[in-house]
């Protein structure tokens, strides 16, 4: 099938190439136009793991392509999808400016282009903005009729960062939301080559269920973090106890992991929207609210560890290894480590830091504290060593000598034993 796609950040890239992989066409538009002569050159301009590799062989073998060009991307195709960003605002709602211009932009395409055509939502939004927003934008645009003229679906994402491609290849689950059968049927038949359950439903539904999703996952680690600060306190091990609880098939040993708490791009930005849409309700969501309450309060949970093993740690050099909000990816953003190093800096510590992928992102937020060259010159220069993050070369022993060391993300679990350690829930 002959695919376009508007927006290429993490999804629409993930989507596009792993669509090509799959057999179909697909042409992705952006109006970067850097970008796009990056993608096209085969350099993908995300980290992710084969994300490159499988890039450049669509790309070399006809079935990818990248473009500026939104009204030849959509016209050759039967299927657009849109994977714009939908960030937050203030009060934690979302922005939808760049999906409204995105579906006038398509509408503006379609009302020239003959033929049965289905847009599909892919950015996650809130629940009634398909056939709400998209759908009226689209249609004032275009001067055809949603269900009539075109068709309408809504077909969240469910992608992991460092995971990208692999999830998009082999997800749990697909979920399509639907105008109607037509508009369904295309939607289903991209899936076709997939070994995964497909659940096809409504609109509004489908929206919901990435929502919930997300604010489940995000619970589940709060939840075992807040336990956790209680295991800590009577010398239990959270491991122990997620164990434990993981094999009850109801609850499952996934997203047990106590630690610094969550970060990156989804997961606070679709919490605080959920609450915000349902105080808008007049729907008090107090739980998802404590939720990320809990994520906030983990980094001072952790330096207040440091504080009890070392005291004060102002005037004192303190290393934190992993910038990333988790390994095998170069992404900061809600990276736990920014709470944290805020914190340090507020308590008049000097501060090292080191992270073999997200460098250079962190510097544009934190340009005035140093950064080290390898995690040995980080640990080497400091009195403590805070864990942020579980890249795995930070699980070497050796690097950290007598130093002392705080792990926020347990990642010596396997057994290995360091002379000065603290684990944050264990
Ligand atoms: C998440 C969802 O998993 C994905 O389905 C959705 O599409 C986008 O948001 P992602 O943000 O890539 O994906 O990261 P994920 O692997 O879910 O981890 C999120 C954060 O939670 C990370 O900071 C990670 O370190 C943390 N985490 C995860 C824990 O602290 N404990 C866990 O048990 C699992």
């Amino acid at each position: 099938m002959k695919i376009s796609i508007v927006g290429t950040g993490y999804v629409g890239l993930c989507t596009g190439v792993g669509l090509a992989v799959k057999g179909h066409n697909v042409t992705c538009v952006d109006i970067d136009k850097e970008k796009v002569e990056k993608i096209n050159t085969g350099k993908s301009p995300i980290y992710e793991p084969g994300l490159g590799e499988n890039l450049a062989r669509v790309l070399k073998e006809g079935r990818f392509r990248a473009t500026g060009d939104i009204k030849g991307a959509i016209t050759n195709s039967d299927v657009t999808f849109i994977s714009v960003g939908t960030p937050s605002r203030e009060d934690g709602s979302i922005d939808l400016k760049y999906i409204k211009q995105a579906s006038r932009n398509i509408g503006n395409v379609l009302r020239e282009k003959q033929g049965w055509h289905v847009v599909v939502v892919k950015s996650t939004v809130i629940p009634g903005t398909t056939e709400g927003v998209v759908k009226k934008n689209l249609e004032e645009a275009s001067g055809k009729k949603a269900g009539k003229d075109f068709g309408l679906c809504m077909n969240p994402e469910f992608l992991r960062e460092g995971k990208a491609l692999e999830g998009f290849l082999n997800p749990d689950r697909v979920v399509i939301g639907e105008l109607d059968k037509k508009s369904g049927d295309p939607v289903a038949g991209l899936y076709e080559g997939f070994r995964a359950p497909v659940m096809r439903t409504g609109i509004k539904t489908a929206e919901m269920i990435k929502y919930a999703s997300n604010a489940l996952l995000a619970t589940k680690i709060s939840f075992i973090n807040e336990i956790g600060n209680i295991c800590k306190k009577l010398g239990i091990d959270t491991y122990d106890v997620a164990k434990g609880m993981g094999m009850d098939k109801r609850i499952s040993p996934q997203f047990l992991q106590s630690g610094l708490g969550w970060g990156g791009s989804c997961f606070l930005k679709d919490v605080a929207a959920i609450v915000a849409k349902g105080k808008e309700l007049g729907c008090m969501a107090g739980l998802l609210e404590s939720v990320i309450k809990v994520n906030e309060e983990q980094p001072g949970v952790l330096l207040k560890l440091a504080e009890g093993k070392a005291g004060s740690v102002q005037g004192k050099t303190i290393a934190v290894l992993g910038l990333a909000f988790k390994p095998d990816s170069d992404d900061i953003r809600e990276s736990r480590s920014i709470p944290l190093i805020k914190a340090l800096r507020k308590k008049g510590a000097n501060i090292v830091v080191y992270d073999p992928k997200a460098m250079e992102n962190m510097k544009v937020f934190f340009p005035d504290i140093e950064y080290a060259g390898s995690a040995k010159e980080a640990v080497g220069k400091a009195e403590i060593v805070l864990i942020a993050t579980g890249w795995e070369e930070f699980k070497d022993p050796e690097l950290y000598g007598n130093k002392i060391v705080i792990d926020g993300r347990n990642i010596f679990k396997d057994g290995k034993k360091l002379d000065n350690y603290e684990g944050l829930c264990w």
